[in-house]
């Protein structure tokens, strides 16, 4: 570890002033950028001071790995590219007692520290949420070395670290042919990044969203203890950071079910004029026996990329005849499913999907199939994100919006929001599909609409920076906007997925009665608000001295 100099500190006194100004006179999550090539906070107040000397007294306690205090930039960045907060320094942990020596150290201090922890996964949060304005960011992909263990037998599971990536778990577990349930879209994120908010796909219709597949957790709380729970052991704590967000502690390992892995998957879309029809049938196909194994669909606003949007690497066996769709610039509703099968399954699987496709009523010649291998399925998005990449599409803001809306209000939502208020088009894809979570566990943190099926409704925008037209950010968040306004209005019972608010009204509305239970476990698990400030529910006490 490497203490910045004193001179360092003094070099950045214009910047510091800067940023206390601005701190003084504006909601932080207004400061964007503003001191981007420096990395440390007012030399001048004693309370950073103090910061300073925590960290210099954790140096002697010896850490396996290590703390930078310069070029941090990185970790006040996210994939939603709008928010940028810099850390004072991030740690780069090679054991979990690097963890707890370091949060225990900073619960030590007391509110005299105005010092505050961010865990940051795979840094994909759309609004800051893995950043700590001054504080410490602990990079958990740093711990990802920890060797994944699967346990094969009749409750077959594997043990990984907290900063593990799925995609890596994908590849660990097939080597024993076995494979996590329940999974995300998009694979390059972390365990402890998605078990914070829920994991939410195509699979929860069958088997909950990710948080409901894990049988056990080690977490570091915000006193800096480590604890092995589960909902035998430890109950509270173990449903209390399931869905969380990050405000409990650190999750640093997990135990993950798993299932034999399919070595295919049989990929369909079919298309939809009708919203009622097009849902009737999702709702149907979630509730039959012997149904997909992953169901989701999508709006089509607008015919750009019709069959083939930047998320999916789909590509139709007749790609001519997908081609020659004609939309006649209706909005369309694109039923995806897939079944998963082994090659030698492969008659029994066509049987059973064309049992289930007659009964359907999807636009009779827009079937579109695919086979492809199970990785190449779950591996879908990354594909295209490379491709954007390449592009220099990937890193632009993404002002994201997920929603959940009970059933019972989804086709007054579809009327007014892909009718009205996005009539013309859409910076991006909008997936939306229904879940059953009267089988999900509801002791978790995670916050659902009341009934039990709900939708999905995520608006996964990308704008183009500097663009004041209709692709802008601007625009775009003001259409995120009129549609929260609406779901208020017409009290829709809407719940947000990856939830951002600011104020604790806000939140207070969000958890409705499971707010109380929230406060108490905060006050349990860190008690001084130190975790995760990024989500902005609770703020640190600080002690003016
Ligand atoms: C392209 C893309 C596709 C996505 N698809 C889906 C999807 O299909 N379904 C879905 O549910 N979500 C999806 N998401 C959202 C994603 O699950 C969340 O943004 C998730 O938080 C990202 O994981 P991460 O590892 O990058 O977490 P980060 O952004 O690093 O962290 C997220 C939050 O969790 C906290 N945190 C991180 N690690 C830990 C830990 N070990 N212990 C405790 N707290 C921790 C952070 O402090 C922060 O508050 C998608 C996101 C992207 C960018
Ligand atoms: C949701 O699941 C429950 C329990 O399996 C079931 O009783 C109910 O009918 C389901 N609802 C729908 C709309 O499928
Ligand atoms: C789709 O959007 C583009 C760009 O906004 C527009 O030029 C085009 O006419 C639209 N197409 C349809 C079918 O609405
Ligand atoms: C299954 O159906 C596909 C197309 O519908 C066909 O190409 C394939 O030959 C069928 N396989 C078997 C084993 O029947
Ligand atoms: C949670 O689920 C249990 C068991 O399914 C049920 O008895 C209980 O009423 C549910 N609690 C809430 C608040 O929905």
């Amino acid at each position: 570890m490497k203490l910045p100099p004193l001179s360092f500190l003094k070099q950045n006194n214009i910047c510091l002033k800067i940023i206390m100004i601005v701190f003084l006179s504006c909601t932080p999550d207004r400061i964007i950028n503003l001191c981007s090539n420096h990395s440390f906070a007012n030399p001048t107040s004693p309370q950073l001071l103090n910061s300073t000397n925590t960290l210099s007294s954790l140096e002697t306690d010896g850490l396996d790995g290590y703390f930078s205090f310069e070029n941090n930039q990185h970790a006040a960045k996210d994939f939603g590219n709008i928010y940028h907060f810099l850390p004072s320094a991030v740690l780069y942990p090679k054991s979990v007692p690097d963890i707890s020596t370091t949060i225990r150290h900073i619960f030590d201090m007391g509110s005299a520290s105005e010092l505050t922890v961010a865990a940051r996964g795979h840094g994909h949060s759309l609004q800051g949420q893995a950043q700590a304005h001054q504080g410490i960011v602990i990079n958990m992909e740093s711990l990802q070395g920890l060797e994944m263990q699967v346990h094969t037998g009749e409750m077959p599971y594997v043990d990984v670290s907290g900063g593990e990536l799925w995609i890596n778990i994908l590849h660990e577990t097939l080597k024993h042919g076995l494979a996590p349930k329940s999974w995300t879209d998009y694979l390059h994120l972390t365990v402890g990044g998605t078990l914070s908010n829920a994991g939410i796909s195509g699979q929860a219709f069958r088997h909950g969203p990710q948080i409901n597949n894990v049988y056990q957790l080690e977490i570091v709380t915000g006193k800096g203890e480590v604890v092995t729970c589960s909902a035998k052991q430890n109950a509270d704590l173990f449903y209390a950071v399931l869905g969380g967000l990050g405000q409990f502690g650190i999750i640093t390992q997990a135990r993950i079910s798993l299932e034999p892995a399919p070595k295919m998957a049989k990929w369909i879309r079919v298309l939809y004029s009708e919203f009622s029809i097009f849902s009737h049938d999702q709702e149907n196909l979630i509730s039959s026996e012997n149904s997909f194994d992953y169901i989701e669909g999508f709006v089509i606003i607008n015919r750009t990329g019709l069959l083939n949007n930047w998320r999916t690497s789909f590509s139709p066996k007749d790609p001519l005849q997908a081609n020659q769709f004609n939309s006649d610039g209706r909005t369309l509703y694109c039923l995806e499913m897939v079944k998963y099968f082994n090659p030698d399954e492969a008659k029994a699987m066509n049987q059973s999907i064309e049992n289930l496709l007659s009964q359907l009523s999807y636009i009779p010649s827009t079937l579109f199939q695919s086979e492809v291998s199970y990785v190449e399925f779950l591996d879908r998005v990354h594909v295209s994100e490379k491709k954007l990449q390449a592009k220099g599409l990937w890193e632009v803001p993404h002002p994201w919006l997920n929603l959940l809306i009970p059933k019972s209000r989804i086709s007054e939502f579809a009327e007014v929001v892909f009718g009205n208020i996005l009539a013309d088009t859409s910076n991006g894809p909008i997936l939306i599909y229904p879940v059953n979570q009267s089988k999900w566990n509801n002791r978790t943190s995670l916050v659902t609409p009341d009934e039990d099926v709900f939708y999905l409704v995520a608006f996964l925008s990308s704008a183009m920076p500097s663009s004041t037209g209709r692709d802008g950010l601007g625009h775009i968040l003001t259409q995120n906007k009129r549609i929260l306004d609406f779901c208020a209005t017409a009290q829709l019972g809407m719940k947000q997925y990856l939830p951002q608010y600011n104020k604790q009204e806000e939140w207070r509305a969000h958890f409705g009665s499971q707010w109380e239970i929230f406060v108490q476990r905060k006050s349990a698990y860190d008690p001084l608000a130190i975790l995760a400030p990024g989500q902005r529910i609770f703020q640190k006490a600080i002690r003016n001295s």
